[in-house]
């Protein structure tokens, strides 16, 4: 007889588990009152642990790389086990448009050059070739060949169907108490609501509001790769999408909001104006806010944390990228072996699981651009 896993949690990450466990032999539930409505649902879908790496943030780097490597594998895998298309662009750029922007991208490329990462840094009239729809104001970009971009609410159709038809059973139902799971193993895969289940997971809530924009008839057409670029200090990307974009995010730490301001909408579209000046054009089709389960040390939570039971969470701004690296990370916990290529993501790297240490370790943690 198969061992049982309830999962909580039917995000991306919640349901890679639950499918990559039922093919491994286990008898797989996934509990969630409305599967893929959180963060999942709202996502840009851009993988880009190269573009949006910084000095002295390495593990981040090899656990992103890692999962990035996964990728064509596995989403091969899911479109043709589901009919369902996942990717959406084949690379990205991250574009400079002062000289302080330049000079971080330069840093960028020579620090992932010493990791054997080789992007290209490409000049105006490469720039304007690549993507005719940029501001003539984009001065450098880094190009990342193999960054690619998928798109999220597929992802999430996708597994829960491959899931399905794996044998995973679904209980729309919120969890309160993981010790009444009727279950071998449990696995808390539920975002930012995981510190309520296990109390001390150093996760809190970064609000993100993302935008859906949809190309009219006779307006210039989007770029075909992700681009990504800091706007008066505020990071801002362009996911292509079938029919348009994904405009996102903002960044707002405001424990469980997850309304949709002006202020927010704004900014996003001054940013994205500022990048792609025929934006104005587009159909402003939906405005969505999610929450990311940040960490403090921007690494996700990977791996077991009692006798029963395992967690996956902690993505942050990375749940997309991350999903196939977690999904073996979890599924090698529960026969109890280590993926070693998720080592850096233990949960027992943080000295005590309680709040107090979520905040030391954030004081610590680089500066990020
Ligand atoms: N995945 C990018 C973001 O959270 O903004």
């Amino acid at each position: 007889m198969s061992r049982t896993v309830a999962v909580v949690g039917g995000g991306v990450i919640g349901l890679a588990v639950a499918w990559r466990a039922a093919r491994s032999g286990w008898a797989a539930t996934v509990y969630d009152p409305r599967v893929g409505s959180g963060a999942s649902w709202v996502a840009g879908g851009m993988l880009a642990p190269l573009s949006e790496g910084w000095p002295g943030e390495d593990d981040v780097l090899a656990v992103g790389a890692a999962s990035l490597d996964r990728w064509p594998e596995f989403g091969t895998e899911l479109e043709r086990a589901t009919g369902e298309t996942l990717f959406t662009s084949q690379s990205s750029m991250t574009v400079a448009l002062d000289a302080a922007d330049a000079s971080d991208l330069r840093t960028v490329a020579e620090w992932l050059d010493g990791r054997g990462y080789r992007l290209d840094l490409l000049t105006r009239a490469q720039i304007r070739e690549a993507e005719p729809s940029l501001a003539p104001t984009v001065r450098l970009a880094l190009l990342a060949a193999a960054e690619f971009a998928v798109d999220n609410r597929a992802l999430v159709r996708g597994l829960r169907s491959a899931g399905e038809a794996a044998g995973v059973r679904f209980v729309a139902e919120t969890v309160a108490d993981v010790e009444a799971l009727p279950a071998d193993q449990v696995v808390i895969a539920a975002g930012t609501a995981s510190t309520r289940l296990w109390p001390g997971l150093p996760v809190r809530p970064v609000k993100g509001e993302v935008l859906r924009l949809r190309h009219r008839p006779g307006v210039a057409p989007a770029p075909t790769r992700t681009i990504r670029a800091s706007v008066h200090g505020r990071p801002v990307y362009l996911v292509p999408r079938g029919d348009g974009l994904v405009v996102g995010a903002t960044q707002h730490e405001s424990g469980d909001d997850t309304a949709v301001t002006v202020a927010g909408v704004r900014d996003l579209i001054t940013d994205a104006q500022t990048l792609m000046p025929s934006i104005g054009e587009y159909e402003l089709y939906e405005t969505a806010a999610g929450l990311r389960p940040m960490s403090p040390d921007n690494l996700p939570i990977l791996g077991r944390v009692s006798e029963r039971v395992v967690v996956a969470t902690g993505h942050g701004r990375n749940g997309i990228l991350l999903t196939p690296l977690s999904a073996d990370a979890v599924v090698a916990a529960l026969s109890g072996t280590d993926l070693p290529e998720a080592a850096a993501s233990r949960p027992d790297r943080f000295r005590h699981t309680s709040a107090d240490a979520a905040v030391h370790a954030n004081a610590d943690a680089p500066v990020r651009k």
